[in-house]
């Protein structure tokens, strides 16, 4: 079984993510979408909130789970017999970065595969979706109704 990871943060999840692991689903007999438990880092959304999103999110796709992890990504990989990472690129701004951690986890044993970003959503970030819904601004059309609520819902009015 040819089975992928697409790692992340996740907070929120967006439908630039959902893209990739549906494009993900359709070239691995399975896909987890593998959350990734930080402690260090501040996020809006809890672990089991995002976690939670994410199922809902991915519920017609029958060949993707959402689990979490924390360590290294490919101790996970190799604990749960993945072969691959699947990671969305947007733009030239994410390259290096991206190719940094996927040359360091080849070296580790486990290759990534990029996908371009669909140019409809490469400008999405979990990040610019807070900020937007933080002062109110509309960013349905661009998230899942259910996360478009919990944005409405922990931001309130905005503005
Ligand atoms: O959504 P994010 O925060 O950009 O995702 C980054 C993530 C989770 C993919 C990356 O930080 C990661 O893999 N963290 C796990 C720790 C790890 O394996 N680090 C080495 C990378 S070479």
């Amino acid at each position: 079984m040819r089975k992928a990871v697409c790692p992340g943060s996740f907070d929120p999840v967006t439908l630039g993510h959902l893209d990739v692991f549906k494009r993900a689903a359709n070239q691995f007999d399975h896909v987890t979408v593998a959350v990734l438990l930080n402690s260090t880092k501040q996020s809006l959304f809890s672990l089991e909130q995002r976690m939670d999103m994410i199922r809902e999110s991915v519920k017609d796709l029958p060949n993707v789970t959402v689990d979490t992890f924390h360590g290294l990504l490919v101790n996970y990989c190799v604990d749960n017999e993945i072969g691959a990472i699947v990671k969305g690129l947007r733009a030239v701004s994410d390259f290096d970065y991206e190719l940094q951690m996927a040359q360091m986890n080849s070296r580790l044993g486990v290759d990534t595969f990029f996908v371009a970003t669909n140019p409809e959503f490469s400008f999405l970030s979990s990040s610019i979706i807070k900020e937007i819904a933080k002062y109110g601004g509309d960013v349905s059309g661009l998230v899942s109704p259910h996360v478009n609520a919990a944005l409405v819902s922990e931001f309130g009015a905005g503005k």
